[in-house]
């Protein structure tokens, strides 16, 4: 049986920086407030008439391939892991294909929807399909464009200071040393507060989730006439919410738990991690998550500051930021952590 190791990473983030200054002009916002509350002082947005979620995924997996030394005819699987796709449907992942000019139809493509756990979930159906010998150069990407989605007036404060655009792409290749690749991969999901962290529109639902609220459906069961209401479009109901404090509480218990529940697994302990990449989510989840590890600054990499969250972008960004400042070397522990809307959380460990 193989292992799986990570053969080549890369990342792209949009030239577009936008500061916290800049978003004051559109809502009632201080830079100290996000600052002080999230850690982020700037963020990335695309160019929406030149770029795609899909063609920043593409950007960084050009990277992410060349640094693996192979060629794009090479891949034999696509991942892609996003919540801001190009289009409803079909996925990114036949868009980044296309991309990248590989259209021969030998690489299927599978698109992951676990939001800020995307590139987690990703990373391990990656690695249950290199272990069974299936595939050999599996390119895994997570990118986002929230810039186009979110709702810059004062209602939307909360959710859309905190969003940047990006992408991080991982090879992931077959190897049978048995000092290095991925050890374990931990997966989790509770669906209970579901609504608490989406965009639930446009949706299939037709308000059964929700019956209080009024979303303007027709009380006639005409067919096609319920996806996209004149009255969701109105009242502002197209963006993504946020209970901040619900996703505060509960990714700070579930970041240590689904830690610890791998470290247990490979018999480690917090001191033996090198470096912690948890999910850019908020700087203060991420410090919250070290103190109650006992980790030291050092064993944790953090670049909100410099990105916002970038959802199923965040932790193979950061994991190849950390990797070209120096930050990781071969033989270390790494372990990835993430928290999400779902709820959705999981964690892996890997000797570099
Ligand atoms: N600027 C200024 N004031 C704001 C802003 C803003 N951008 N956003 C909210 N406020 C105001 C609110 O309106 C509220 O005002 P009020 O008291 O007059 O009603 C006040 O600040 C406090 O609002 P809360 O929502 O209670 O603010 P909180 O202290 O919880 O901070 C935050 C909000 C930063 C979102 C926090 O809840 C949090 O960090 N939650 C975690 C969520 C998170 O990290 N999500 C990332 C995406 S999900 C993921 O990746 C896992």
């Amino acid at each position: 049986m193989y292992r799986t190791k990570i053969a080549g990473i890369g990342m792209y983030v949009p030239e577009k920086e936008v500061s916290n200054e800049w978003l004051t002009q559109y809502m009632d916002t201080t830079n100290e407030w996000i600052v002080e509350r999230t850690g982020i002082e700037t963020r990335r947005y695309a160019d929406k008439h030149k770029e795609t979620t899909s063609t920043l995924g593409a950007k960084a997996a050009l990277k992410a391939i060349d640094d693996a030394g192979i060629s794009k005819e090479d891949i034999d699987f696509i991942i892609f892991a996003t919540l801001s796709p190009d289009y409803y449907f079909p996925g990114c992942g036949v868009l980044l294909q296309r991309e990248l000019g590989i259209t021969h139809g030998e690489a299927g493509a599978l698109d992951i929807r676990n939001q800020c756990s995307g590139f987690l979930y990703g990373l391990s159906v990656a690695d249950q399909f290199i272990k069974s010998g299936m595939y050999k150069n599996i390119l895994l990407v997570g990118a986002e464009m929230h810039s186009m989605g979110l709702d810059f007036s004062t209602e939307g404060r909360n959710v859309s200071v905190i969003f940047g655009d990006g992408a991080g792409a991982v090879i992931l290749q077959p190897t049978e040393n048995e000092n290095e690749g991925i050890l374990t991969t931990k997966l989790h999901s509770d669906g209970t507060h579901a609504e608490e962290l989406a965009m639930i529109n446009p949706g299939s639902h037709g308000g059964y989730h929700l019956h209080e609220v009024d979303f303007g459906f027709p009380d006639e069961d005409l067919p096609g006439e319920i996806f996209v209401t004149q009255h969701m479009l109105d009242a502002g109901m197209m963006y993504p919410n946020m209970n901040g404090q619900l996703v505060f509480k509960n990714a700070v218990v579930k970041f240590p738990e689904v830690i610890m529940e791998a470290l247990i697994e490979v018999g480690a302990s917090p001191s033996d991690i090198d470096m912690l990449i948890p999910h850019q989510a908020n700087l203060r989840i991420s410090q919250f998550v070290q103190r109650k590890l006992g980790l030291r600054d050092d064993q944790v990499f953090n670049n909100i500051q410099k990105y916002g969250n970038t959802t199923a972008a965040s932790v193979p960004i950061a994991l190849c930021e950390a990797l070209k400042e120096g930050k990781i070397k071969s033989g270390d522990l790494v372990c990835l952590a993430v928290f999400g809307s779902g709820f959705t959380w999981g964690s892996a460990l890997i000797r570099w």
